[in-house]
């Protein structure tokens, strides 16, 4: 089991390909599809995520994984064969996202604390089965005034750290995710800081709850400033202060970190993960876990109608490619 985690904790990160984040819950979904003018129905839902699956060219050559909301899960294309089985032939592995979602925190205004730890032994267990190979669960921490608070982040990083352990006694490779949101005027330097906390304190308790570290991906936000402050950074400031928290807080023991793009522009996206890969000499891979830096270009191609599959699946391919290619430091705009 743990030959097993290993291995494909090391797929998920192998060189040139990243993960593709597709776990939208059906409330997301359908604020992506409102964009675009589609309903969103089962049936709409399943017809884009076949059309990204059945991507070949991306899934085989740029795309480690996918994740999965539950309902993908379990969902056949068209012709009847499950998604999860387009996934594997096309050589990736299936993942699932396994949170419920972050609520309010007590007593703590504007925090959250991600649920989802009751029964989830059951579920992991069911997810295998059903063909995921991996997990995802997502923390989420907002700067503000006066926030974030220590207590929010300790909660956020216990249930993290307890989540993974639950999915590496199921023989599942747990992503790590502690997202330090972007919304907000905050200086990327306030970033940092927070970043720093946060990772500093998700390791903490990843070794307290006996999380092997070699059969885990952790997938942080980036250290930029947030998206109202009036000073920006330029990538290379990015590259550097995102490496460099990185380097303070995260053990070697770890095979790979996949970003995730938290609202970056498609190209900042791709720019950013191409500059730190250039910097070198790092001790764990470094790839993309993009949700929406992949797929906003492919929304917009399709729109819905079935005339437009073939540019979707091409945008796709595009923005996937580039990835790859800034995962190895071979990118240029
Ligand atoms: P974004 O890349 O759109 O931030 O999504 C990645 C993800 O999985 C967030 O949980």
């Amino acid at each position: 089991m743990t030959a097993e985690l290993d291995t494909n904790a090391q797929k998920m990160v192998a060189n040139g390909k990243g993960i593709l984040a597709a776990d939208e819950s059906t409330a997301t979904i359908k604020k992506r599809f409102d964009a675009i003018g589609v309903e969103s129905t089962e049936a709409n839902r399943r017809d884009y995520r076949e059309l990204l699956f059945r991507s070949t060219e991306a899934m085989q050559n740029y795309i480690s994984g996918v994740i999965l909301y539950d309902e993908t899960l379990r969902q056949k294309a068209s012709d009847g064969t499950p998604l999860v089985a387009l996934i594997e032939q096309a050589g990736a592995l299936p993942g699932i996202k396994v949170d419920a979602g972050a609520k309010p925190l007590p007593f703590c205004p504007g925090e959250t604390i991600t649920e989802g730890l009751d029964g989830l032994a059951g579920r992991l267990k069911e997810y295998r089965d059903l063909g995921a190979r991996f997990a995802k669960w997502r923390a989420v921490i907002d700067i503000a005034a006066g926030i974030p608070s220590r207590g929010a982040i300790e909660a956020n990083a216990q249930a993290l750290a307890r989540y993974a352990a639950l999915c590496q006694e199921a023989g599942i490779v747990p992503i790590v995710e502690p997202e330090v949101l972007m919304d907000g005027d905050h200086s990327i330097d306030r970033c940092y800081a927070v970043t720093e906390f946060v990772l500093k304190e998700t390791f903490h308790q990843l070794y307290h709850q006996r999380v092997r570290l070699e059969g885990m991906v952790l997938k942080p936000n980036m250290v930029v400033p947030g998206k109202k402050a009036t000073v920006q950074a330029s990538v290379e400031e990015v590259a550097l202060k995102t490496v460099r928290v990185l380097k303070n807080c995260v053990p070697a023991a770890v095979p790979g970190i996949a970003f995730l793009s938290g609202g970056q522009s498609d190209e900042e996206a791709t720019a950013h993960l191409d500059a730190m890969v250039k910097l070198g000499g790092l001790p764990w891979a470094l790839t993309y876990s993009y949700g929406r830096a992949l797929q906003a270009a492919p929304q917009k191609a399709w729109s819905g109608k079935v005339e437009n599959v073939a540019a979707a699946q091409a945008a796709f391919t595009h923005r996937a490619e580039m990835n790859s290619l800034a995962a190895q430091g071979l990118w240029s705009p």
